[in-house]
C-alpha cells in the first residue's frame, strides 16, 4: 500500500464511534519520507476543523520549538497522533477507541520508517514507549526499540497550561536535534 492509498482508506475509516462525532479524520502531515516522526494525542476543536494535526495554539508553540532547532513541519518531520478523530469535549481517547485506530499508526509507522520517534505527552508516550511512562520524570531519555530511538517531551498544551517546563522542553528538542544529526541520513543543519 503506498502512503496515499493508506491515506484514503484512514480518511474513510468508521472502526469506532469517535468518527459519528467529529467531523473530519486528521491523518497526519509532512514529509512521509522524513526520519523523524511525532506523535500526539488526538486532534482537538482546531485540528478536526482543518484536518491538520497541531494547528491550534498548541501547535503553534510545536512550531516555534521545531523551528529553533530548524525542522519545519512540511520537509523534516512527519506528525500524526494516536487517535486520528477528536473525542468529544477533548477527552482522553478510551483504550477501546486507541485499539481501534492502532492499525493506522502501526501502517504509517511501517512506510515511513522513522529513525527517531517523539512522543508529545502522556498519552502518546505511554501507549508508545512504556504504559508507566513519567513524562516529568523521563522526558528527554531515549529508548532504542528495534534499531529506532523514542523519546517524550511534554505536550505543548501542558507548556501552555505550565509554562514552568518550557525551558526543559527546548532542551528535550536541543536533544532530538543532536540524535538527528547523529544518526539520521538526511541533513539537520542547526
Ligand atoms: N493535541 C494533540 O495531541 N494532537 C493534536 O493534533 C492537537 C492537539
Amino acid at each position: 500500500m503506498t502512503f496515499e492509498e493508506l491515506r484514503t482508506h484512514c480518511l474513510g475509516c468508521h472502526a469506532c464511534d469517535l468518527r459519528d462525532t467529529c467531523k473530519q479524520v486528521v491523518f497526519g502531515v509532512g514529509n512521509p519520507k522524513a526520519e523523524i516522526l511525532f506523535i500526539g494525542e488526538a486532534p482537538g476543536k482546531n485540528e478536526d476543523e482543518q484536518g491538520e494535526p497541531f494547528v491550534g495554539r498548541s501547535g503553534k508553540l510545536l512550531d516555534i520549538y521545531l523551528d529553533a532547532i530548524g525542522l519545519s513541519r512540511q520537509k523534516d518531520i512527519y506528525i500524526t497522533n494516536i487517535c486520528k478523530c477528536r473525542p468529544p469535549e477533548n477527552r482522553d481517547p478510551l483504550p477501546a477507541e486507541w485499539d481501534a485506530c492502532l492499525p493506522h499508526l502501526r501502517a504509517q509507522f511501517k512506510l515511513i520508517q522513522p529513525k527517531i520517534v517523539v512522543c508529545l505527552g502522556r498519552i502518546a508516550a505511554q501507549r508508545i514507549i512504556r504504559p508507566d511512562y513519567s513524562v516529568t520524570k523521563e522526558h528527554g531519555q531515549w529508548t532504542e526499540k528495534q534499531g529506532v530511538f523514542y523519546t517524550a517531551t511534554f505536550h505543548p498544551a501542558a507548556l501552555l497550561r505550565g509554562p514552568g517546563n518550557k525551558p526543559a522542553a527546548f532542551e528535550d528538542f536541543a536533544a532530538i536535534r543532536d540524535k538527528a544529526k547523529e544518526i539520521c541520513t538526511h541533513t539537520y543543519q542547526n
